[in-house]
């Protein structure tokens, strides 16, 4: 019955988009689409999750995944951090921390949580980097996140996933409505702040897949004494003034946050760059080794996905 219901939506959805949708400009038909994931459930009030287009208000069509199930659904993929190369310090693919090197005269490194650079498809938001122009566009209440094994097909992104949560008391309305405008507030930039201090918001999180427990699994177990579970956290700076941009499921409450916390500006000044990088110091006691300060080899090879709601 249910299956049934999603098709009819779904054969509902195809119908619309052709009909109503089409409108030529010129000798160029330019479809639009709705702005996000919510809106277009909205629209059709059931739908499954997949792959769907959108529009930006200038016009621009893109594809993203919509969760269109997790808590009432509605939310856009709009980004997705991917640690390419964990060797690669600050290297070739590290486009959420700095791909020009450990360097103190580019304290923002790439720059890109704050600005309107989009980068990757869709597809290969689980192989690559993924930022789409949701990210600086949709005006959001709520986020959710995934960390999703890296290489996963879209229909495989939730089933495999080792951990998602979400935020569910509007705190983006506060900041601007999305992570550009937040990042805009609180920059991730090397000594624009220090530990503890200036430490940006925490905000509490719904597990999906997963629990406080979680984490210890996930993150070294040396990291565990220096964080609080069921948050996410964004903007903290470690005890050498390197900014780092989001901490998924914690909120920290020691300095060493390079061990669990994600992207982050273009200087890194402990261990001469070792630190520097997509997932910062998730292998400082050796690659996927899960002791120490080091990371699982399962959190180390999963993307972070990104949804607004
Ligand atoms: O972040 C941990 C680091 O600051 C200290 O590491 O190798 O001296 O235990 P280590
Ligand atoms: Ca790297
Ligand atoms: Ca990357
Ligand atoms: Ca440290």
């Amino acid at each position: 019955m249910a299956q049934w219901v999603m098709l009819m939506c779904f054969l509902l959805l195809n119908l619309e988009m052709l009909e109503s949708t089409t409108i030529m400009l010129g000798n160029y038909p330019s479809v639009s689409y709705p702005k996000s994931c919510k809106e277009l459930l909205h629209l059709y009030g059931c739908l499954p999750d997949g792959l769907y287009f959108l529009s930006t208000s200038s016009g621009t069509s893109y594809l993203t995944f919509c969760d269109m199930t997790t808590d009432g659904g509605g939310w856009t993929l709009v980004a997705s951090i991917h640690e390419n190369n964990m060797y690669g310090k600050c290297t070739v693919g590290d486009r959420w921390s700095s791909q020009q090197g450990n360097n103190e005269n580019v304290p923002e490194g790439d720059g890109n949580w704050s600005n309107k650079v989009t980068f990757g498809t869709v597809e290969a938001a689980s192989s690559d980097d993924f930022k789409n122009p949701g990210y600086y566009e949709i005006i959001a209440e709520d986020m959710s996140v995934w960390h999703v094994p890296n290489g996963a097909n879209v229909d495989n992104w939730k089933p495999s996933s080792i951990f998602r949560y979400h935020t569910q008391k509007n705190f983006l309305t506060q900041y601007g409505g999305n992570l550009y405008n937040l990042y805009k507030a609180y920059p991730v930039r090397y000594n624009a702040g220090v530990c503890h201090t200036n430490t940006g918001p925490s905000i509490p999180i719904v597990y999906d897949f997963g629990n406080d427990e979680s984490l210890s699994t996930l993150y070294g177990p040396n990291s565990k004494r220096e964080y609080e579970p069921g948050y996410i956290t964004f903007r903290a700076f470690n005890n050498e003034k390197a900014a780092l941009a989001l901490c998924s499921g914690l909120k920290p409450k020691g300095c060493n946050i390079e061990h669990f916390c994600i992207g982050g500006g273009g200087f890194f000044a402990e261990g001469s760059g070792r630190q520097c990088g997509d997932f910062a110091g998730f292998d400082w006691n050796g690659y996927g080794t899960h002791s120490q300060w080091s990371a699982s080899k399962e959190m180390t090879e999963s993307v972070v996905m990104l949804f607004y709601r």
